[in-house]
């Protein structure tokens, strides 16, 4: 069970901000990232075909032997994962971006005015609000920023336009007086430093890649499922449609020397 790989995905490159802090947090660690290309945006789409989208990605990450699957994506966390867990819950362990997240707020931020930037689907969800409500934290304000995760994916993360559109959306009044600022797409730190800049450093920009590192690593331990193993872990990426964009931040995070596939499974999935 120990050598049994990571399972890790996402809409697109999002997740490889998870998956990247996963393997330095565990580097013997095995890994198999699915990024559902063909599919993104995700935050666009309704609740109902995300869920499907992540049904399909779950089982063929069970199928290639995962012991953790870890749901990288805010928006397929925000459909998905209930059904994910009734499905797939005795068979493999999951996790998603939100509820480590949740967890660090109430622990953190809690008397804090906190701003949560996200996609559509994800504040259409209030699964962010709902979750802090129930721990009593109502100083919450969500604000959709769809734009951002195109100009990531179409590599515009360090064009100077980037400053101005998170300008644009920063300076509505829904996040005014926020003291924390949650990044609830796993796009976003890919942009992170351009949203400290804007903020000059007065807010305090939170992301889930360390976050949710260290739930994968808590998770593993308590079940004593660590891989063992002293060599580095395997990294095998699959794209259900192949963009130049996967590749190149691909490469940026884990070297020239990645093995990306493209695996299209819905053409073989049957749901
Ligand atoms: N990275 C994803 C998230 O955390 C979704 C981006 C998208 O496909 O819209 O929500």
């Amino acid at each position: 069970m120990n050598q049994q790989p990571i399972g890790i995905f996402d809409s697109g490159i999002g997740g490889l901000t998870v998956a990247h802090a996963i393997c330095n947090a565990l580097p013997h660690e095995n890994i198999i990232y699915y990024g559902d290309t063909a599919h993104l945006p995700y935050g666009d789409k309704s609740a109902q075909a995300v869920t499907e989208f992540s049904i399909g990605i779950t089982r063929f990450l069970i199928e290639q032997g995962c012991k953790l699957v870890v749901v990288a994506c805010n928006t397929a966390s925000a459909a998905a994962y209930p059904a994910l867990q009734e499905k797939f819950g005795k068979q493999v362990h999951l996790l998603n971006v939100i509820d480590p997240m949740i967890a660090h707020i109430q622990q953190y931020h809690a008397q804090e005015n906190i701003g949560i930037i996200a996609t559509k689907g994800t504040v259409n969800s209030k699964v962010y609000p709902n979750k802090l409500a129930s721990l009593g934290i109502t100083k919450v304000n969500s604000l959709a920023t769809p734009l951002l995760v195109h100009l990531i994916e179409e590599g515009f993360s360090q064009h100077p336009g980037s400053r101005l559109l998170v300008a644009e959306y920063l300076h509505q009044a829904t996040l005014k007086d926020i003291e924390v600022l949650v990044l609830a797409c796993t796009h976003y730190p890919i942009i992170k430093t351009i949203i400290e800049d804007y903020f000059q450093h007065r807010v305090k920009v939170l992301d889930s890649t360390l976050i949710t590192a260290a739930s994968v690593k808590h998770l593993l331990t308590e079940f004593d499922q660590l891989n063992n193993q002293t060599v580095s872990g395997t990294k095998q990426f699959y794209v259900s449609d192949y963009t130049a964009a996967f590749e190149q931040v691909t490469k940026v995070f884990w070297g020239a020397s990645i093995h990306l596939e493209q695996h299209n499974i819905w053409k073989t999935a049957s749901n």
